[in-house]
């Protein structure tokens, strides 16, 4: 590994190792989210997110530097995105979204989210460019159904609110030559023409306000606002804070990917209980032993098991429980199936609730009649 787009790039990501994250950390120059920030912003919050606590966000730009403005009463804004492809999404998929959720609550601030309709697009993941839009929309009430507040929240797809957005594409694309374009996301003579603009399309929302924008997101997409970061102050707007996520892991096992157009790999929003115990019974890779003999005398191993890690990044909030888990796990008292069952029950928990909300979500409110999405119909980039 000599260079960090064997790692990232913008067409794939290959996370092999927990020491892979260490070393984004450096390729990036970005810093890790350490313990006096975590206390900082509990201080601040009253409480932490399951996904800080446990470290799932474990880097970020700037956000140390945030919470000092923050307390010497400079505001902040949210600012989050999902490209859509052919398919639908899956748990993994709401984890950005869940953190900036919970910093809504918390801090009562803005939230925009975007939906890139044309990425996937360009970048040939997704093939008829009239059902991207269709997912589009499916997608954005999904991502609603999280319950974020329809008064502070705009949705937005892109093709959609381009009308807005476009002049302050003009600003910002002529500032990013093909050169830092080529060497930042890896493109390569094969890559569309759209992707290098797209650039620009992904720095714009972070000019929306002239508060500090702050953006829980995959460290994949850190480059982009590496970007931002050179020509925001130019603008007169304020450099970008990331807070950047892991990846989690698919059924398969530690360090696989959930592709959404692998149903064995992924547990889907929609996905009714059933399913949901069908694909963890039967795929979740698991560190128990064999027989379940052995498993009684050797105990299993929590830290190669795909239902222990999903507690652990998001499903089991108590830190207490998931220690006894855990300790139960390796002393061989809590068996596979036992641990399958609670972590089924648990995933379901979670994703009755939001399929209950999604069934009555006001889309509309979020993209275009809500307190936030009415104003952002008259909103102008003035650099
Ligand atoms: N590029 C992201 C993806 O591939 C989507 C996205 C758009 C995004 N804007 C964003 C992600 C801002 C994080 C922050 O899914």
């Amino acid at each position: 590994m000599n260079e960090y787009k064997d790692i990232i790039n913008i067409y794939d990501v290959n996370i092999n190792e927990e020491k892979d994250y260490e070393r984004l950390i450096k390729f990036f120059g970005v810093k890790e989210i350490d313990d006096v920030i975590l206390n900082n912003l509990k201080y601040l919050a009253g409480d932490l997110h399951v996904l800080l606590r446990r470290k799932f966000f474990y880097a970020h730009r700037d956000f140390d530097l945030l919470l000092n403005k923050y307390n010497e009463g400079k505001r902040f804004f949210l600012y989050t995105g999902r490209a859509p492809s052919k398919s639908k999404m899956h748990i993994g998929h709401l984890i950005p979204f869940l953190l900036t959720k919970w910093f809504q609550e918390k801090f009562n601030v803005n939230v925009y989210i975007q939906i890139p309709d044309e990425e996937k697009y360009w970048e040939k993941k997704a093939d008829n460019y009239e059902e991207i839009r269709e997912y589009a929309l499916e997608d954005a009430k999904t991502i609603a159904s999280l319950g974020f507040d329809p008064d502070k929240t705009f949705i937005f797809i892109d093709s959609e609110y381009i009308k807005n957005m476009y002049k302050a594409a003009i600003y910002v694309a002529r500032e990013i030559n093909l050169n830092t374009a080529k060497s930042v996301f890896g493109f390569d003579d094969n890559s569309t023409i759209g992707l290098p603009f797209y650039i620009a399309l992904q720095i714009v929302p972070t000019f929306f306000e002239r508060n500090i924008p702050l953006i829980p997101c995959g460290i994949d997409q850190d480059p982009y606002f590496r970007l931002q970061r050179d020509i925001a102050e130019k603008f007169g707007y304020y450099k970008a804070s990331t807070i950047l996520s892991k990846f989690v892991w698919g059924l398969q096992g530690p360090y696989t990917k959930m592709s959404a157009s692998d149903p064995k790999s992924a547990i889907f929003v929609d996905d009714d209980y059933d399913t949901i115990k069908y694909k963890v019974f039967k795929y979740a890779f698991s560190g128990g032993r064999s027989t379940l003999e052995e498993h009684r005398k050797y105990g299993g191993n929590p830290d190669i098991d795909v239902s222990y890690f999903w507690l652990s990044v998001l499903f089991e909030e108590d830190d207490y429980k998931l220690k006894e888990i855990r300790d139960k796990y390796i002393m061989g008292e809590l068996t596979t199936g036992e641990l399958k069952e609670y972590t089924t029950n648990k995933i379901w928990e979670f994703l009755s609730s939001v399929q209950e909300r999604r069934k009555n979500i006001n889309i509309d409110k979020f993209m275009y009649d809500g307190r936030l999405a009415r104003e952002m119909q008259e909103w102008e980039f003035k650099p």
